[in-house]
């Protein structure tokens, strides 16, 4: 059986655990990256949202779906893809009885690479796709760093590739199928790119 980081071993702290930003106050849980020990990418969004914190997994709502189906297109399976997020806990504000996403502020972003940092030191991941610019900003520790500046190049960085494209979210929040469809291709080239560097990793 693949082994998994989502469990800590008992003597190593657990996200849930975690006071280093407030944002674990109003979150049901802490989301930790899933998946196998020693993937060779990791995929990295901004943040859990309402689905992800109720579920406490990551990418399982509107967006995991849309990521999903980019892998999907991208030819990577995403069993073998670890997936995790800048920022463990879910940031919302009340509209009405909905819960509705806040941007992560630079403080708690830093707060959490504490965790971040960690699961990227256990997987060891040859390649790193960074979902939007938060996730950008926490992986190459940039605070100043714009995802117009990334896209479309593959970046060394620690010893790592870094491939820098849209989050899913963005393309969701296209207003026209032309937009979407557009969005939605840079993702799936994006991935392709993380798999043909794979590939030459492998020799
Ligand atoms: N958006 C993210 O950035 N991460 C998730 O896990 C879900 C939505």
């Amino acid at each position: 059986m693949t082994s998994r980081t989502s469990d800590p071993p008992a003597d190593k702290p657990h996200i849930d655990a975690c006071r280093r930003c407030e944002l674990w106050r109003d979150a049901t849980q802490g989301v930790p990256g899933e998946g196998p020990r020693r993937a060779r990418v990791m995929v990295v969004g901004e943040q859990p949202g309402d689905k992800e914190d109720l579920q406490g997994a990551p990418f399982v709502g509107p967006a995991g779906h849309l990521l999903d189906e980019a892998l999907r297109r991208a030819g990577l399976a995403r069993e073998s893809v670890f997936m995790t997020n800048a920022v463990k806990h879910f940031k919302f504000e009340m509209r009405g009885k909905r819960r509705l996403h806040k941007t992560p502020g630079q403080r708690e972003v830093e707060a959490c690479s504490y965790w971040l940092e960690r699961e990227i030191h256990d997987v060891n991941p040859e390649i790193i796709v960074v979902l939007g610019a938060t996730a950008a900003k926490a992986v190459l520790g940039e605070k100043r760093v714009t995802l117009a500046s990334l896209m479309d190049q593959a970046v060394e960085h620690d010893g790592r590739i870094v491939i820098a494209t849209y989050h899913p979210s963005f393309v969701l929040r296209q207003r026209d199928d032309t937009s979407r469809e557009a969005a939605f291709e840079r993702i799936v080239k994006s991935l392709r790119q993380a798999v043909r560097a794979a590939a030459r990793h492998t020799g």
